[in-house]
């Protein structure tokens, strides 16, 4: 059990609704050519925003989804990344897009990205709703990101702080009481 805390609003559910009609414009204009899209979704903290996305895309698009571990049930990242769940579907000579939550130390995006270009796609590209880029330990960018932010800990629109608040439809920090 964490600690009492309160959640202010970081970024609100508007505001993440405009950021991702923008984005999908972009991944649109990225994809155009393709046949089908795999959109690869890094549970859990993902599935709220992989909700969204695919259906401002206006792609044809297949799911899949790809678990590894990070934060655990504390604050602090592992660093060491482990596959938990795999992809269900072969990936080679696909496009690829792949839809992390946040990207923090680095760690997770680098590894699956280099797990799966191993396994040959077409193209590859990453989205990230949120990256703290003064948390980075190793150099890795998504391809979009959705909103840049401080070095605070957020929980919200998927996102866990001890697999609680995923459920809130907005992007809030959490304050301890
Ligand atoms: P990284 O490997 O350090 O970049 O960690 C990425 C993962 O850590 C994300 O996909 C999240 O699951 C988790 N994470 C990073 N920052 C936060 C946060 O502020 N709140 C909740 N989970 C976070």
């Amino acid at each position: 059990m964490p600690d009492p805390y309160e959640i202010d609003l970081m970024i609100s559910a508007k505001s993440i609704a405009a950021r991702i009609e923008d984005l999908s414009r972009e991944i649109r204009e990225t994809f155009k050519d393709t046949d089908k899209l795999v959109v690869v979704g890094l549970l859990r903290g993902s599935f709220v925003f992989i909700a969204d996305l695919v259906r401002e895309l206006d792609l044809p698009v297949e799911v899949d989804f790809l678990e590894a571990s990070s934060y655990g049930d504390g604050m602090e990242s592992s660093r060491e990344v482990r596959i938990l769940k795999d992809l269900r579907g072969a990936i080679e000579g696909r496009d690829v897009l792949l839809v992390e939550d946040i990207v923090d130390t680095g760690h997770t995006l680098k590894h699956v990205t280099a797990l799966l270009e191993t396994r040959k796609p077409k193209r590859l590209e990453t989205i990230a709703l949120l990256d703290k880029p003064s948390r980075r330990e190793v150099d890795v960018k998504a391809t979009w990101t959705g909103f840049e932010i401080p070095d605070e800990f957020v929980v919200g629109y998927g996102i866990d702080f001890a697999q609680r608040d995923r459920n809130l439809p907005y992007i809030g920090k959490v304050r301890f009481i």
